[in-house]
């Protein structure tokens, strides 16, 4: 059996432990997480293995990222078979509790603001905050060489290569690419709230966010793709849709017709349970 990785919990253990390893003059790679690990948050270790000698993986369930209604408190928890499969890919895991990263007093938030915002942030208007006030202090707390995140957040990624520029922290930001499911759906830990009958109609989206690449792509307007985009969603089965996007991808700028490099950007709600999904066009 391979070994398990070590794990700390608070962030004096994770510096102490770090500092030897920093002066032995080991790549530190960090994979920021909120547990319920899939194939796709592995693979990203894998990825970081790969390229550095040491592998940190963060599990924190953030609650600042959650809205007042959203499933903070029902978020798939299952930090044992995490660390089990973690064994032999991963060399410490920090899994602090919420005062070691939010305590007694606490009262920051960092706003990333500029052309990186809208789509999710116009439905889920805490969430970038939270999430770039949580990645800045794991960022800080570990000072890796690299830290990856997943292309499957297309927009978080974009919202933490600013947060990176913009605090001028030294730190190289990855992406990794959308790991799926046979049937095309982008794993996530969410996909466990869905019923079989919601399964079925989750790989839809996938396919719905093909077929619009392939509108814009034999030059159909970004507006009418979407409007296309969103019915094609609601006539799977999705209760409702957020938004469908094309947008540029560097910048998720709007556009009024194909301008490459491109991405399709959606999010659609089955019954409670929100999913998102992005391709490059
Ligand atoms: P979480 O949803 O646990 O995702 C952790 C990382 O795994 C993110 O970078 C995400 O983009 C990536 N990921 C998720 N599903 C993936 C898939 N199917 N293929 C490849 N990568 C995938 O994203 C968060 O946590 C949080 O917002 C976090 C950044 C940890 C801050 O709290």
């Amino acid at each position: 059996m391979s070994k398990k990785p070590e794990t700390v919990s608070t962030v004096a253990e994770l510096r102490a432990r770090l500092t030897v390893a920093r002066q032995s003059g080991a790549r530190i790679g960090l994979v920021p997480t909120m547990g319920a690990l899939h194939e796709g948050h592995l693979s990203l270790v894998r990825e970081t293995k790969a390229r550095c000698d040491l592998a940190v993986v963060s599990i924190f369930v953030n609650p600042a990222q959650f809205g007042p209604n959203e499933d903070f408190t029902r978020y798939p928890r299952t930090f044992e078979s995490d660390c089990a499969k973690l064994a032999g890919l991963a060399d410490l895991i920090f899994a602090p509790a919420v005062p070691e990263i939010y305590p007694e007093g606490f009262a920051m938030r960092i706003e990333v603001g500029g052309p990186v915002l809208g789509l999710e942030s116009d439905f889920r208007p805490h969430f970038f905050s939270g999430v770039a006030t949580v990645v800045a202090k794991l960022l800080i707390a570990v000072m890796p060489d690299e830290a990856t995140f997943g292309e499957k957040d297309y927009q978080q990624l974009l919202v933490i290569r600013r947060l990176t520029a913009d605090l001028g922290l030294p730190i190289q930001i990855v992406a990794g690419q959308t790991v799926r499911e046979p049937d095309g759906l982008a794993m996530s830990s969410r996909n466990a709230y869905l019923s079989s009958e919601e399964r079925k109609i989750a790989s839809q989206l996938n396919v719905v966010l093909r077929n619009v690449a392939e509108k814009v792509q034999q030059g159909e307007s970004t507006a009418s793709a979407e409007a296309w985009g969103r019915e094609a969603l609601l006539r799977a089965g999705f209760t409702s849709v957020d938004y469908v996007a094309v947008r540029e991808s560097a910048t998720l700028a709007a556009i009024e017709s194909l301008v490459r490099p491109a991405r399709v950007l959606a999010a659609a709600k089955l019954g409670s349970t929100r999913l998102i999904d992005n391709l490059p066009v």
